[in-house]
């Protein structure tokens, strides 16, 4: 595929580019079918919301001519997907998503690649043989709103390693390492077998790292694992899942945390082990 990183060390332009390159070929680009009135309104509204961010605090040339290098800059390091999904998803999940009574979710990210490979449930991820981190066992039912459960439902599942890389999105890792679906059986119950991910930094390297550092931020997200669960008639959803103690659950640089999306595993003879349900809403 062509958005797979071959550099040899992980840089932030090889991540944001491929995001790029992932986000062109994902068949999203052409949706949005808005009326004139909608595009002038929504346009409006984001300039009239600089105006006055210009005006309250005088923004001067050198800031505007600033802000036009770093505009130009992102394109250029590929990183306007990591940009759109750290600082705006969020919100657009949550206005998408008011309507349901079911499990919470939360964004997408820019590292979901679609295709991962399909295992029946106890499944265990790809993985390599030394495969570093906590085992981690994740497992639980998927059930519809009106409790009834989703028999061969999708638990499709893919995170970062113990160094907080995803596969595709840096250099030396198998194709579908730490991603796959996994088929729950008749009862909607599935078991997924996977390592611990360590917490993600946001590449520091290109446009958005420059943002971060010149603001004063922090780069990090707390260890996360991505989901997208789906069964036929509900509604696809697309989650995260955060641990207990960690450090930025609080300040995740994303603003992605909801409080029903922190698992507590428990501790097992070989790592750890948690149960979560899923609830779907009806399509
Ligand atoms: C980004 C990375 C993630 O893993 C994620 O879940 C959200 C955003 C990013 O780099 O933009
Ligand atoms: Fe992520």
């Amino acid at each position: 595929m062509s958005h797979q990183v071959t550099d040899l060390e992980p840089s932030a332009a090889a991540s944001g580019n491929a995001a790029t390159d992932l986000f062109r070929q994902s068949g999203k680009t052409g949706g949005a079918t808005a009326s004139t009135e909608r595009v002038s309104l929504l346009a409006n509204e984001v300039l009239a919301a600089v105006y006055e961010t210009v005006r309250k605090h005088e923004v001067t040339y050198e800031e505007f001519n600033a802000l036009k290098a770093w505009l130009i800059q992102v394109g250029e390091d590929g990183e306007w997907p990591l940009f759109l999904d750290v600082w705006v998803e969020h919100v657009i999940e949550e206005v998408a998503t008011s309507g349901r009574t079911g499990s919470k979710g939360t964004i997408e990210g820019p590292y979901y690649v679609p295709n991962a490979p399909q295992q029946a449930t106890p499944a265990t991820l790809p993985m390599r043989d030394d495969e570093p981190g906590t085992p981690l066992v994740l497992r639980g039912t998927v059930t519809g709103t009106d409790g009834t459960a989703q028999a061969g439902a999708h638990v499709e599942i893919w995170h970062a390693d113990d160094d907080g890389f995803y596969s595709q999105f840096a250099p030396g890792l198998p194709q579908w390492n730490l991603r796959g679906i996994v088929v729950a059986d008749e009862q909607g119950n599935y078991e997924i077998n996977t390592v611990q991910p360590a917490p993600y930094q946001i590449p520091t390297g290109g446009s958005c790292g420059n943002l971060i550092t010149a603001a004063g931020w922090h780069a990090w997200r707390p260890a996360h694992l991505h989901l997208k669960v789906s069964a036929p008639g509900r509604q696809l959803l697309t989650a995260q899942l955060y641990f207990e103690g960690d450090s930025y659950l609080s300040n995740d640089i994303a603003s992605a945390v909801k409080p029903e999306l922190i698992l507590r595993p428990t501790p097992t003879d070989s790592g750890r082990e948690v149960t979560y349900d899923f609830l779907l809403d009806p399509a």
